[in-house]
Protein backbone atom coordinates (compact mmCIF):
# COMPACT_ATOMS: atom_id res chain seq x y z
CA UNK A 1 0.00 0.00 0.00
CA UNK A 2 1.52 3.36 -1.04
CA UNK A 3 0.75 6.20 1.69
CA UNK A 4 -0.78 9.17 -0.08
CA UNK A 5 1.60 12.53 0.10
CA UNK A 6 0.01 16.08 -0.47
CA UNK A 7 2.83 18.64 -0.88
CA UNK A 8 2.30 22.18 -1.19
CA UNK A 9 5.40 24.05 -3.74
CA UNK A 10 4.94 27.83 -2.42
CA UNK A 11 6.66 28.93 -5.36
CA UNK A 12 8.26 32.38 -5.05
CA UNK A 13 5.66 33.73 -2.42
CA UNK A 14 5.66 34.58 1.22
CA UNK A 15 7.05 36.52 3.70
CA UNK A 16 8.25 35.72 6.93
CA UNK A 17 5.26 36.34 8.62
CA UNK A 18 2.93 35.01 5.90
CA UNK A 19 5.29 31.53 6.39
CA UNK A 20 4.95 31.61 10.17
CA UNK A 21 0.98 32.24 9.95
CA UNK A 22 0.39 29.47 7.83
CA UNK A 23 2.84 27.45 9.17
CA UNK A 24 1.33 27.77 12.75
CA UNK A 25 -2.30 27.37 10.98
CA UNK A 26 -0.94 23.83 9.71
CA UNK A 27 0.08 22.91 12.94
CA UNK A 28 -2.93 23.83 14.71
CA UNK A 29 -5.65 22.33 11.86
CA UNK A 30 -4.16 19.22 11.82
CA UNK A 31 -3.91 19.02 15.67
CA UNK A 32 -7.43 20.29 16.36
CA UNK A 33 -8.89 17.60 13.99
CA UNK A 34 -7.23 14.34 14.98
CA UNK A 35 -3.90 15.44 13.76
CA UNK A 36 -2.18 11.46 14.25
CA UNK A 37 -4.96 10.24 12.19
CA UNK A 38 -4.67 11.98 9.60
CA UNK A 39 -0.85 12.60 9.25
CA UNK A 40 -0.94 8.62 10.03
CA UNK A 41 -2.84 8.06 7.09
CA UNK A 42 -1.72 10.77 4.49
CA UNK A 43 1.93 12.31 4.66
CA UNK A 44 2.41 15.93 4.39
CA UNK A 45 4.80 17.87 3.48
CA UNK A 46 5.53 21.99 2.19
CA UNK A 47 8.55 23.08 0.15
CA UNK A 48 9.03 27.27 0.68
CA UNK A 49 11.46 29.49 -1.12
CA UNK A 50 15.03 28.30 0.20
CA UNK A 51 15.48 31.61 2.04
CA UNK A 52 12.88 30.60 4.23
CA UNK A 53 13.95 27.54 5.03
CA UNK A 54 15.12 27.80 8.56
CA UNK A 55 12.43 29.64 9.83
CA UNK A 56 10.13 26.33 8.25
CA UNK A 57 12.59 24.25 10.10
CA UNK A 58 12.29 25.34 13.39
CA UNK A 59 8.16 25.92 13.52
CA UNK A 60 8.35 22.56 11.87
CA UNK A 61 10.86 20.83 14.23
CA UNK A 62 8.29 18.49 16.05
CA UNK A 63 5.51 18.42 13.66
CA UNK A 64 4.96 15.48 11.38
CA UNK A 65 5.04 18.13 7.91
CA UNK A 66 7.81 17.23 6.05
CA UNK A 67 9.76 19.95 4.07
CA UNK A 68 12.19 20.40 1.09
CA UNK A 69 13.37 22.98 -1.50
CA UNK A 70 11.65 23.26 -4.95
CA UNK A 71 15.03 23.09 -6.00
CA UNK A 72 19.33 21.89 -5.76
CA UNK A 73 22.28 22.40 -7.80
CA UNK A 74 23.19 19.87 -9.91
CA UNK A 75 26.79 20.30 -9.18
CA UNK A 76 28.04 19.43 -5.36
CA UNK A 77 29.81 22.73 -3.97
CA UNK A 78 31.70 25.37 -5.44
CA UNK A 79 31.62 28.15 -7.67
CA UNK A 80 27.89 28.37 -8.40
CA UNK A 81 26.65 31.73 -7.59
CA UNK A 82 23.31 32.07 -6.43
CA UNK A 83 22.72 28.37 -6.34
CA UNK A 84 21.96 25.92 -3.01
CA UNK A 85 23.24 22.83 -2.80
CA UNK A 86 22.30 19.11 -1.57
CA UNK A 87 24.12 18.91 1.36
CA UNK A 88 22.72 22.50 2.23
CA UNK A 89 19.50 21.26 1.85
CA UNK A 90 20.20 18.48 4.19
CA UNK A 91 21.78 20.75 6.65
CA UNK A 92 17.98 22.53 7.31
CA UNK A 93 16.64 18.87 7.66
CA UNK A 94 14.93 18.99 4.41
CA UNK A 95 14.11 15.28 3.54
CA UNK A 96 12.50 16.24 0.06
CA UNK A 97 13.64 18.14 -3.55
CA UNK A 98 11.58 18.82 -6.69
CA UNK A 99 13.46 18.09 -9.43
CA UNK A 100 12.18 19.56 -13.29
CA UNK A 101 9.38 21.74 -12.29
CA UNK A 102 7.65 22.57 -15.08
CA UNK A 103 8.55 26.25 -14.90
CA UNK A 104 12.57 25.64 -13.99
CA UNK A 105 12.20 23.35 -17.11
CA UNK A 106 10.40 26.82 -19.20
CA UNK A 107 11.71 29.54 -17.36
CA UNK A 108 15.48 28.49 -16.46
CA UNK A 109 15.78 26.61 -19.14
CA UNK A 110 16.62 22.73 -17.33
CA UNK A 111 16.64 20.04 -19.71
CA UNK A 112 15.81 16.41 -19.21
CA UNK A 113 19.48 15.67 -18.58
CA UNK A 114 19.89 18.34 -16.05
CA UNK A 115 16.78 17.21 -14.02
CA UNK A 116 18.40 13.67 -14.21
CA UNK A 117 21.59 14.53 -12.13
CA UNK A 118 19.46 16.57 -9.69
CA UNK A 119 17.41 13.38 -8.93
CA UNK A 120 20.48 11.30 -8.57
CA UNK A 121 22.65 13.89 -6.21
CA UNK A 122 19.10 13.70 -4.38
CA UNK A 123 18.30 10.33 -4.62
CA UNK A 124 22.25 9.36 -3.42
CA UNK A 125 22.08 11.54 -0.70
CA UNK A 126 19.22 9.68 1.06
CA UNK A 127 16.37 12.35 0.43
CA UNK A 128 12.99 11.88 -1.40
CA UNK A 129 13.61 13.82 -5.34
CA UNK A 130 10.08 14.37 -6.39
CA UNK A 131 10.39 14.20 -10.24
CA UNK A 132 8.03 16.79 -11.73
CA UNK A 133 6.60 16.11 -15.26
CA UNK A 134 3.86 17.42 -17.71
CA UNK A 135 3.19 18.02 -21.71
CA UNK A 136 2.16 21.49 -22.41
CA UNK A 137 -1.48 22.13 -23.72
CA UNK A 138 0.48 22.05 -27.73
CA UNK A 139 1.54 18.56 -26.91
CA UNK A 140 -1.43 17.59 -25.17
CA UNK A 141 -3.71 18.82 -28.52
CA UNK A 142 -0.97 17.10 -30.93
CA UNK A 143 -1.80 13.76 -28.94
CA UNK A 144 1.78 13.58 -27.65
CA UNK A 145 1.43 12.99 -24.26
CA UNK A 146 2.97 10.11 -23.43
CA UNK A 147 6.03 10.92 -25.74
CA UNK A 148 6.71 13.75 -23.40
CA UNK A 149 6.23 12.23 -20.03
CA UNK A 150 7.20 9.27 -21.28
CA UNK A 151 10.73 11.03 -22.19
CA UNK A 152 11.10 12.70 -19.33
CA UNK A 153 10.17 9.62 -17.08
CA UNK A 154 13.26 7.99 -19.05
CA UNK A 155 15.34 10.26 -18.77
CA UNK A 156 15.59 9.80 -15.37
CA UNK A 157 15.27 6.24 -15.02
CA UNK A 158 17.76 5.58 -17.51
CA UNK A 159 20.50 7.80 -15.76
CA UNK A 160 19.65 7.24 -12.28
CA UNK A 161 20.40 3.61 -11.07
CA UNK A 162 18.30 1.93 -8.51
CA UNK A 163 19.31 2.32 -5.25
CA UNK A 164 18.77 6.69 -6.13
CA UNK A 165 15.54 5.71 -7.30
CA UNK A 166 14.17 3.86 -3.77
CA UNK A 167 12.24 6.77 -2.49
CA UNK A 168 11.41 8.62 -5.98
CA UNK A 169 7.94 10.41 -6.09
CA UNK A 170 6.46 11.26 -9.47
CA UNK A 171 4.76 14.25 -9.65
CA UNK A 172 2.52 14.57 -13.21
CA UNK A 173 1.92 17.81 -13.79
CA UNK A 174 0.06 18.85 -17.16
CA UNK A 175 1.19 22.41 -17.81
CA UNK A 176 -1.83 23.93 -19.15
CA UNK A 177 -3.37 23.12 -15.80
CA UNK A 178 -0.45 24.52 -13.43
CA UNK A 179 -1.96 28.12 -12.39
CA UNK A 180 -4.48 28.46 -14.75
CA UNK A 181 -8.49 26.98 -12.90
CA UNK A 182 -8.17 24.11 -15.44
CA UNK A 183 -7.79 20.70 -14.28
CA UNK A 184 -7.10 17.54 -16.05
CA UNK A 185 -10.29 15.11 -15.30
CA UNK A 186 -9.80 12.35 -12.89
CA UNK A 187 -10.00 9.97 -15.87
CA UNK A 188 -7.30 12.08 -17.78
CA UNK A 189 -5.38 11.91 -15.02
CA UNK A 190 -5.82 8.41 -13.88
CA UNK A 191 -5.03 7.39 -17.86
CA UNK A 192 -1.71 9.26 -17.73
CA UNK A 193 -0.60 7.86 -14.29
CA UNK A 194 -1.30 4.22 -15.23
CA UNK A 195 1.01 4.70 -18.49
CA UNK A 196 3.50 6.00 -16.18
CA UNK A 197 3.37 3.01 -13.39
CA UNK A 198 3.32 0.71 -16.70
CA UNK A 199 6.69 2.37 -17.72
CA UNK A 200 8.03 1.49 -13.88
CA UNK A 201 6.98 -1.61 -14.27
CA UNK A 202 8.84 -2.35 -17.65
CA UNK A 203 11.90 -0.67 -15.64
CA UNK A 204 11.37 -2.32 -12.25
CA UNK A 205 8.38 -3.87 -11.04
CA UNK A 206 9.27 -3.48 -7.52
CA UNK A 207 9.89 0.16 -7.69
CA UNK A 208 6.66 -0.02 -9.96
CA UNK A 209 4.68 -0.68 -6.59
CA UNK A 210 6.12 1.46 -4.24
CA UNK A 211 6.87 4.78 -6.50
CA UNK A 212 3.91 7.22 -5.54
CA UNK A 213 2.68 9.06 -8.80
CA UNK A 214 1.26 12.17 -7.35
CA UNK A 215 -0.89 14.77 -9.58
CA UNK A 216 -0.42 18.66 -9.58
CA UNK A 217 -2.23 21.09 -11.47
CA UNK A 218 -5.13 23.70 -9.81
CA UNK A 219 -5.84 20.88 -7.67
CA UNK A 220 -8.43 22.54 -4.62
CA UNK A 221 -10.63 20.91 -1.76
CA UNK A 222 -13.87 21.21 -4.10
CA UNK A 223 -11.97 19.09 -6.69
CA UNK A 224 -9.05 16.65 -4.94
CA UNK A 225 -11.24 14.04 -3.51
CA UNK A 226 -12.37 12.82 -7.15
CA UNK A 227 -8.83 13.50 -8.59
CA UNK A 228 -7.02 11.44 -5.83
CA UNK A 229 -9.56 8.59 -6.30
CA UNK A 230 -7.81 7.40 -9.59
CA UNK A 231 -5.87 3.50 -8.12
CA UNK A 232 -2.89 5.54 -9.73
CA UNK A 233 -2.85 8.69 -8.36
CA UNK A 234 -1.15 8.63 -4.72
CA UNK A 235 -1.70 12.59 -3.51
CA UNK A 236 -1.03 15.74 -5.09
CA UNK A 237 1.36 18.22 -5.87
CA UNK A 238 -0.63 21.69 -4.92
CA UNK A 239 0.47 25.08 -5.72
CA UNK A 240 -1.93 28.24 -5.13
CA UNK A 241 -3.92 26.24 -2.72
CA UNK A 242 -1.00 25.30 -0.81
CA UNK A 243 -1.04 28.99 0.47
CA UNK A 244 -4.07 28.84 2.34
CA UNK A 245 -4.27 26.64 5.72
CA UNK A 246 -7.97 25.77 5.09
CA UNK A 247 -7.72 24.71 1.30
CA UNK A 248 -4.21 23.16 2.13
CA UNK A 249 -5.83 21.03 4.98
CA UNK A 250 -9.20 20.43 2.86
CA UNK A 251 -6.92 18.68 0.33
CA UNK A 252 -4.99 16.58 2.75
CA UNK A 253 -8.61 15.48 4.24
CA UNK A 254 -9.74 14.57 0.33
CA UNK A 255 -6.13 11.91 0.36
CA UNK A 256 -7.48 10.29 3.39
P1 LIG B 1 -1.29 25.23 -8.97
O1 LIG B 1 -1.86 24.29 -7.94
O2 LIG B 1 -1.24 26.66 -8.55
O3 LIG B 1 -1.94 25.01 -10.32
O4 LIG B 1 0.26 24.81 -9.19
C1 LIG B 1 0.58 23.48 -9.37
C2 LIG B 1 2.05 23.32 -9.29
O5 LIG B 1 2.78 23.79 -10.15
C3 LIG B 1 2.61 22.64 -8.12
O6 LIG B 1 3.97 22.35 -8.28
Amino acid sequence: MRKPLVAGNWKMNGSRESVSALLNGLNSGIAQTGGEELTGKVDIAVFPPSIYVQQVADVLASSTISWGLQNICAEEKGAFTGEVSVSMAQDFSCTMVLAGHSERRSLFGEVDADVAVKVERAGKAGLIPVLCVGETLEEREADKTMEVVSRQVKAVLNHVDAAALEKLVIAYEPVWAIGTGLTATPEQAQEVHASIRQLLVEHDADMATRTRILYGGSVKGSNAAEIFAGPDVDGGLVGGASLSVQDFLSICRAAD
